[in-house]
């Protein structure tokens, strides 16, 4: 295969039911709750877009329509804003979707898995290697450097291979991730030789996490098609790259930076708490406002 060195295409599967987020989950997806200003899945489109992706593709469930609204055009505010001479707020509207950002939107019809999220993706990705972008993990790179993703675009123009974002997490909580194991190749880099889904902490290979960015090849979806449903019968993305291992190699990357697990309401805070405290515009004051609070109770 040619070598490839950028990435075009990201798929974003936005179709889950959110469930651990019931009642906010119930007419809108998860995806779409803000961190201090903007939705989750902005922060993960923006990601792709520091990354030099241009094609976003959602596969999106039964409440797709906050999204595709989001990153569309809003002629009626577009119009207010502009005739009450609100032109920052204008910008910041018309940001969301640069002209050179295509959006093309696929159904999920059930929510039968990740795997077969990304799966629905597969004529709109066609035959090249693509992102995988889980919003509801929100991710920082490190200080002022680059993005997560643009680093693991970056490691694989060497790799070439399918790459997982990994991060090494507390023995307690490997019940909650994919677990890799596998040779060490370098500092951030390893040949992934081992993948579990969610093990006990007894039965974990390691304790290098699996967090919610990939870099895929297109041979992924021949796997995640012709393999049996797996944990908790769902169809498992975790399944489909494991079945890449012994072909076509898979390595592990660890990002350097710090993923909010926003699926979950105590990470969804953190999130809140750390975003609002970097904010040009609040962070002064709700820090004064933090260091006020008597959390002696
Ligand atoms: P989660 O495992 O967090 O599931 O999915 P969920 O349904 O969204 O949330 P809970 O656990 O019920 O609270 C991880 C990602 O995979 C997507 C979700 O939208 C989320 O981004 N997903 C999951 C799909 O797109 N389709 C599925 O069938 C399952």
């Amino acid at each position: 295969m040619k070598k490839v060195t950028e990435i075009s295409k990201a798929v974003f599967p936005v179709a889950g039911l959110g469930t651990r987020f019931l009642p906010a989950t119930k007419a809108q997806p998860k995806e779409m709750l803000p961190v201090v200003d903007r939705p989750l899945i902005q922060y993960a489109v923006e990601e792709a877009y520091a990354a030099g992706i241009r094609h976003m593709i959602f596969v999106t469930g039964r409440n797709k329509r906050a999204i595709e609204d989001h990153f569309d055009t809003a002629y009626e505010l577009e119009t207010e804003l502009e005739s009450n001479g609100k032109h920052e707020l204008l910008a910041l509207v018309r940001s969301l979707s640069p002209d050179d950002m295509d959006c093309s939107y696929v159904r999920q019809p059930r929510s039968l898995g990740l795997g077969h999220a990304v799966l629905c993706a597969q004529p709109l990705v066609g035959n090249e290697p693509f992102a995988v972008l889980l919003a509801d993990d929100l991710m920082t790179g490190e200080g002022d450097g680059p993005g997560v993703l643009t680093q693991m675009v970056s490691a694989f123009g060497q790799l070439q291979t399918s790459l997982l974002a990994v991060q090494e997490v507390p023995a307690a909580h490997v019940r909650r991730y994919g677990i890799v194991a596998g040779d060490r190749v370098d500092d951030r880099v390893m040949r992934v030789r081992q993948m579990v889904e969610k093990p006990a902490p007894e039965a974990a290979p390691s304790r290098l996490g699996v967090a919610g960015r990939y870099i895929l090849t297109p041979g992924v979806f021949e796997r995640i098609r012709n393999q049996p449903r797996g944990a908790g019968g769902e169809i498992q993305l975790t399944d489909g790259i494991a079945g890449l291992m012994d072909t076509e190699g898979v390595h592990a990357f660890r990002y350097a930076g710090k993923r909010y697990d926003c699926g979950s309401k105590e990470g969804f805070l953190e999130a809140t708490v750390e975003f609002a405290l970097r904010h040009p515009e609040v962070g002064a004051r709700f820090r004064a406002y933090l260091q006020g609070l008597d959390l002696s109770a």
